[in-house]
């Protein structure tokens, strides 16, 4: 599997450093962690903070979800573990145009990747701990050749547990319901039952389970808009990047 990005998106541009007063000669390359259950604000929220940092913004539930895609034109059981992990192995998934295209195997996937059916499989081939560890190589691969700002359930945790700056957003299960469903369209009790499913799987799943890992910093985003979520973030990265926990 091989991820791809625009070069413009790989380095920042002497301005985007300077958003947010950010120390940039004290860090060359950092990893910004985003983990949380589904709407608690971490796309829009992480896209927007790449933008700002004019670091490369990774949306690692489209891999998942791009790999579910594939399972299902395929006709592969979900339950075929060997099968899925050749899957993922295989696919050649690229994000492009600010990151928010998604390619899958050469085909523009970004709307149907959305689609609830892909959605709840995304939610199960994500379990298979072969998709994970195919996923997560590829993830570490991106991350180690260029600044992201990486959003997931398991980055701080799994896939970069020496990341400089992790968050962990949440927010109230209906009002994560209720962003969902502005964003798709959909009943918002359906939608709420869906999510509290999904959540329940990923949180007590075997492989690389969703939960805070103990140097996050959680945010709990109900009350507050994307500014005031994206200015504690940035006072984090302040934070972290001038105690000396950065890379060089
Ligand atoms: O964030 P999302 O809803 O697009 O994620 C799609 C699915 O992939 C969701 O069921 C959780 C799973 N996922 C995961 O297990 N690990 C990640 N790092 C990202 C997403």
């Amino acid at each position: 599997m091989s991820a791809q990005f625009p070069v413009s998106t790989v380095y920042p541009a002497s301005s985007a450093w300077d958003t947010g007063n950010i120390a940039a000669e004290l860090y060359k390359h950092l990893i910004v962690a985003i983990d949380g259950p589904a709407g608690a604000g971490k796309s829009t929220i992480a896209r927007s903070l790449a933008g700002k940092l004019g670091f490369t913004y990774i949306d690692t539930g489209a891999m998942y979800r791009a790999v579910a895609l594939w399972a299902l034109r395929v006709g592969v059981d979900l339950d075929d573990l060997h099968r899925l992990e050749q899957l993922a192995k295989e696919a050649h998934i690229e994000f492009k145009a600010g990151e928010t295209t998604v390619l899958l195997n050469g085909e523009d996937v970004t709307a149907v990747i959305r689609e609830p059916r892909v959605t709840e499989a995304a939610s199960k081939v994500s379990a298979a701990p072969g998709v994970r560890r195919a996923m997560r190589n590829e993830q570490r691969r991106i991350g180690a050749a260029q600044s992201v700002v990486m959003e997931g359930r398991d980055i701080g945790t799994v896939v970069f547990p020496d990341a400089q700056v992790k968050v962990f957003l949440d927010a109230d299960p209906h009002v994560r319901a209720v962003r969902r469903a502005s964003e798709n369209g959909g009943d918002v009790g359906q939608i709420a039952r869906e999510i509290a499913e999904r959540d329940h799987r990923d949180r007590t799943r075997g492989e690389a389970p969703l939960t805070q890992a103990p140097d996050a910093e959680y945010v709990d985003t109900t009350g507050l808009s994307p500014t005031q979520v994206e200015e504690a973030i940035l006072k984090l990265v302040r934070e972290r990047t001038s105690n000396g926990k950065a890379r060089h």
